[in-house]
């Protein structure tokens, strides 16, 4: 059986990297680099020129092309998958039965991360493999720390979406935190009431957080995003979006399902 490790190497910053993970990179033989179209690629290439001091060798497994405006989002994200799982299989086993094997992921593998997903399918087409995961820090933690916040209200829930979500279902009733992910369209303008805290390029040089009323400052954040993403060459942001008045939980709409809270139609 194969050894593979995914490893989670936090969300940007060269420093964000757990001792943890230092020490399994240094455990592993070929890293296969999974890419993504647009990502700031060189921070794997940096973190193992900077923390790995044994010899390994690099196999880049490219992206398959992928329809990202599709009518079937579900079964189009599905199909790409299982494509991404079959050239990882068949790089897999163009490599050394003995060799650990090793597997970068952005902030951690547990948040909007289809790397273990995939890893799934490649078992599924017949891979052995002995898997292990090494938790990174997520770029929700570097946003609260950025801002000094506690995610949830006292004894509160916190729901975690993306902005697609965000856009097309609202916030579910009762729910006063949010954190949005993957919002290429700043759908926090949408909740002109709430209190924003956002944060882009979070542990990188290049970060910028802001925090106040959407209605005060959501311009100024949709300027600086495309400011940076024109400076920097890439823009990754993460935001909290708290309710006007956490106080006062929003009653639970009887009907099951998503509903934006009383006010923010
Ligand atoms: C594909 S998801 C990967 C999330 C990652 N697994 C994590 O643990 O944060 C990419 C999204 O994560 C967020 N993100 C990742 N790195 C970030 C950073 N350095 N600053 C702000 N947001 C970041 C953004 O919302 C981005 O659209």
């Amino acid at each position: 059986m194969r050894r593979l490790r995914v490893i989670g190497i936090g969300p940007g910053g060269i420093d964000q990297i757990t001792i943890a993970a230092v020490e399994a990179m240094n455990t592993v033989d070929v890293f296969l680099l999974l890419d993504k179209p647009n990502g700031p690629r060189d921070l794997r290439a940096r973190m193992l020129e900077r923390y790995v001091d044994r010899p390994y060798t690099v196999v880049a497994i490219p992206d398959p092309p992928r329809d990202r405006t599709p009518s079937d989002y579900t079964d189009t994200v599905a199909r790409w998958h299982h494509r991404r799982a079959e050239l990882i299989a068949e790089a897999i086993a163009a490599q050394p039965a003995d060799a650990v094997l090793g597997i970068l992921v952005w902030g951690d593998p547990a948040i909007y991360d289809s790397t273990l997903r995939i890893i799934g399918l490649v078992e599924q087409l017949g891979t052995l493999l002995e898997v292990d995961v090494i938790a990174g820090l997520m770029s929700i933690n570097t946003l609260t720390a950025a801002h000094r916040q506690v995610l949830n209200s006292v004894g509160g829930a916190v729901h975690v979406t993306t902005g697609r979500n965000l856009r097309d279902s609202g916030i579910p009733p009762g729910v006063d935190a949010v954190v949005v992910m993957l919002d290429a369209h700043c759908a926090f303008l949408g909740f002109p009431d709430w209190t924003l805290f956002w944060g882009a390029n979070l542990g990188t040089a290049d970060e910028v957080i802001r925090s106040g009323p959407v209605a005060g400052i959501g311009d100024e954040v949709v300027r600086l995003r495309s400011e940076l993403r024109e400076r920097v060459g890439w823009v990754m942001d993460t935001y909290l979006l708290r309710a006007p008045d956490p106080a006062e939980p929003v009653a639970p709409s009887p009907v099951p399902g998503f509903a934006r809270p009383e006010g923010e139609r």
